[in-house]
């Protein structure tokens, strides 16, 4: 005899080509949350969202906050477990749009059968990944009257611009949205045939700096040679961010680091490095000495210089000391490090080095710790289940060197862990030109988070 959860997983198949039309249309709106210029399509997305959470069954609303809104939506099974379901519907921009092959907000499927994925700004990042979950939620409440456990949904439109309204929202809601578990959609498997659950998650530090040195962009014929050039000096700067075996120079970057709880885990994983090389189209690795790829991207601190900006960059030769000079440079951190004590090293690492005749102007984007989240739990357990009956294949518990901020937040705000199972690949091109989330991964997504409800539905009353 058929279980409802077999009938929900037999509607998600046949309605698969009406949930990909649906994220198409979510797709097309450029929510890019970092650019005040689409202000209005990061709020129209909201009311999409909302929109399409009510057709799931739940009850939803726009909240406006001093920054872009947070959508959140109520239904399921008042008596069972609380489950708060999280996603961004937020993207990061096109840039560099002439680099895709297709236009970033018009989502196109390309490739055949297994092959098959759809291109487009936010396909895995975030707007793929969401939209699981909330086909999830259409299935149970088309076939069987609504999804098992007590649900809240919280989508999020700034989590790509640094999430500075989540936590006055999550402290001013706590009551509302305290949940038994969190479920975060927003991270990768372990490989195309290999599902994952993610419980250890990189923070991040982002400066933007600016060297000004003369009063006006100067002949270099005139005046090369005499006074400050703050293109040359921030560049030399920046160059002695690292050491010559990849080690940072910033005085007590490494003060507090250990490695992870879970990276002895880490160890035993069968990780292929060719391919996720391939997938950036290199065949070798770099970075600190002495480290292994996993632990250079999920569990080693890092510091990245995002985008350097200044000077002459059209066509052809212009002899030109520019006044100024700005880069963006990010840090991931690792268990151990303080993102404010980070944040200020780094700046007196500028200031100590400011060269003469220069000033800076430093600003931040946000500071947040590296997170771990339990790895055993009961919460846990029915979600490696529910992953290995649908993939016929054990789930990985895996590290990711991204930043998910919620997930820190969902811990000291609201008390609550959080499950991160999320469906991306490696090569998915996520805030890179030509993102792309694979239809497999999709299908297998939304069934898997139809599977998972039903399994935390069943976990035992003494689980907390
Ligand atoms: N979905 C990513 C995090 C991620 C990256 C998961 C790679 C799995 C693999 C998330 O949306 C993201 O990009 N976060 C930002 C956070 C930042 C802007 C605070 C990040 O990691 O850069
Ligand atoms: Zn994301």
């Amino acid at each position: 005899m058929s279980t409802t959860l077999d009938r929900v997983l037999d509607h998600i198949d046949a309605s698969f080509d009406a949930s990909l039309e649906r994220l198409k249309t979510l797709l097309r709106v450029p929510s890019v949350s970092t650019d005040p210029a689409h202000a209005g399509d990061v709020q129209a997305c909201a009311e999409l969202t909302a929109d399409l959470l009510r057709q799931a069954g739940l009850d939803a609303t726009v909240h406006t906050t001093p920054g872009h809104p947070m959508v959140v939506a109520t239904g399921g099974n008042p008596d069972g477990h609380h489950v708060l379901y999280y996603g961004h519907y937020d993207v990061q921009p096109a840039d560099p749009i002439e680099l895709w092959d297709t236009a970033p907000f018009e989502p196109t499927i390309a490739g055949e059968g297994d092959e098959r994925r759809i291109v487009c700004r936010g396909a895995a990042d975030d707007k793929g990944q969401l939209m699981m979950f909330v086909e999830a939620m259409r299935a149970w409440h088309e076939v069987g009257g609504g999804m098992p456990l007590r649900i809240t949904v919280l989508l999020e439109g700034e989590e790509e611009s640094g999430s500075p309204s989540l936590d006055p929202f999550l402290q001013e809601h706590c009551d509302m949205l305290r949940p038994d578990v969190c479920i975060v959609s927003d991270t990768g498997m372990w490989n195309r045939q290999t599902p994952a659950i993610t419980t250890m998650l990189r923070g991040l530090v982002y400066l933007d700096v600016k060297l000004s040195g003369p009063s006006h962009d100067l002949h270099s014929g005139m005046y090369g040679g005499a006074v400050v050039n703050p293109l040359n000096e921030l560049t030399r700067i920046l160059g002695g961010l690292h050491d010559n075996d990849g080690r940072i120079t910033v005085e007590g970057f490494y003060d507090g680091v250990r490695d992870p709880a879970s990276a002895k885990q880490w160890a035993t994983l069968d990780f292929d490095e060719a391919a996720f090389l391939d997938s950036a189209g290199l065949q070798q690795s770099t970075g600190e000495a002495n480290r292994t790829v996993l632990e250079r991207i999920w569990s080693r601190p890092t510091l990245d210089i995002n985008g350097i900006c200044g000077g002459y960059t059209g066509e052809g030769a212009k002899t030109v000391i520019a006044a100024e000079g700005r880069a963006k440079v990010s840090c991931r951190l690792v268990p151990g490090q303080d993102p404010q004590c980070i944040e200020a090293a780094l700046i007196a690492h500028f200031e100590t080095r400011t060269p003469p005749g220069c000033t800076w102007a430093i600003q931040g984007h946000g500071c947040n710790p590296a997170i771990e989240v339990e790895t055993d739990s009961p919460w846990l357990r029915g979600a490696v289940d529910a992953l290995g009956t649908e993939f016929d294949n054990d789930t990985v518990l895996c590290g990711c060197g991204g930043s998910i901020p919620v997930v820190g937040s969902f811990q000291s705000i609201l008390g609550a862990q959080s499950l991160l199972v999320g469906f991306g690949l490696d090569d998915d091109r996520v805030h890179s030109p030509n993102e792309k989330f694979d239809l497999i991964c999709l299908h297998k997504g939304i069934r898997s988070h139809a599977a998972i409800a039903e399994a935390l539905a069943h976990v035992g009353a003494t689980a907390t």
